[in-house]
């Protein structure tokens, strides 16, 4: 579906907002990197501004979506938008979320965002997910691509948020600093620390590292250091797999395994 704006949404769903946040005095939408979600905008209200995203409620592949990203909310507050309200009226779902006010990091090298960015992965891997979280792990993720073997070298516990493409990496004012503030939790899953690294080196690789500058960076981390190579070779097997129809990101996702 093309994206929306607030005023094409039905009233429905846009009073029932209002109910939530009070008359809505200008929206901005925004363009999104996949352009997948139908409404993604900035409201402002009397009271300030707020981040909305949804669909149409039948529209299965964002219901999966939002469902993780409302799972996570109370466990990734420390560096996410906080989730403020649900939405449903008319056929169509939203979340509400506080507004992040920053850009997007740049991760080229030696940009400054990399090392906030690293401060927040750390934060990150230290969430220990609730027993039984209803978050499908990185193995099911690509449980069609992989054998028994490989799946089970993908297993674990941590939290993943699993899309750290920039535009889901804002970087905002904190005091005199500045902190990463993880958004678009929708591709949550569990699995062992070390993979979240391996799905940032394409971004990093986007970005403009080279494959050695990249893997090098990545060495900071104690358990990227401590993936078993095997493993590693799982998950590249995995994200190959799954943009195989661009087989630029495969030849990019084997410089993963160079020594
Ligand atoms: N809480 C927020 N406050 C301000 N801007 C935000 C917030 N959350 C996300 N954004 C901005 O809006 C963009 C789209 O948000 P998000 O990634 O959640 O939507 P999406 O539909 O899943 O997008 P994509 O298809 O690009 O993954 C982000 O790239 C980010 O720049
Ligand atoms: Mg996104």
């Amino acid at each position: 579906m093309k994206q929306q704006s607030w005023t094409d949404l039905p009233d429905g769903i846009r009073s029932a907002v209002e109910s939530v946040m009070g008359p809505v005095l200008e929206s901005d939408d925004i363009t999104t990197w996949h352009g997948s979600t139908s409404f993604v905008a900035t409201l402002t209200t009397e009271t300030g501004r707020v981040f909305v995203k949804g669909a149409p409620t039948d529209d299965a592949e964002a219901a999966e979506q939002r469902r993780r990203e409302t799972l996570v909310a109370p466990i990734v507050t420390a560096f996410a938008a906080p989730l403020i309200g649900h939405v449903a009226a008319d056929g169509w779902t939203l979340l509400l979320f506080g507004y992040v006010k920053g850009g997007n990091a740049d991760l080229s090298p030696d940009s400054i965002d990399l090392g906030y960015l690293a401060a927040t992965l750390r934060d990150v891997q230290r969430v220990r997910p609730p027993h039984g979280i209803a978050l499908p792990s990185l193995a099911d993720q690509w449980a069609k691509y992989l054998n028994v073997e490989q799946r089970s070298l993908l297993s674990g516990n941590h939290l993943l948020h699993n899309d750290l493409v920039p535009s889901n990496v804002m970087v905002r004012q904190a005091g005199y600093t500045k902190q990463v503030v993880l958004v678009d939790w929708g591709r949550a899953v569990l699995g062992p620390a070390w993979a979240e690294y391996a799905g940032l080196y394409m971004w990093l690789l986007f970005s403009g590292h080279t494959p050695e500058a990249a893997r090098a960076w990545l060495d900071r981390f104690p358990a990227w250091r401590m993936a078993g190579r095997a493993a590693v070779r799982a998950y590249v097997a995995g994200a190959t797999a799954e943009c195989e129809t661009a087989p630029e990101h495969a030849a990019r996702w084997a410089t993963l395994l160079d020594p």
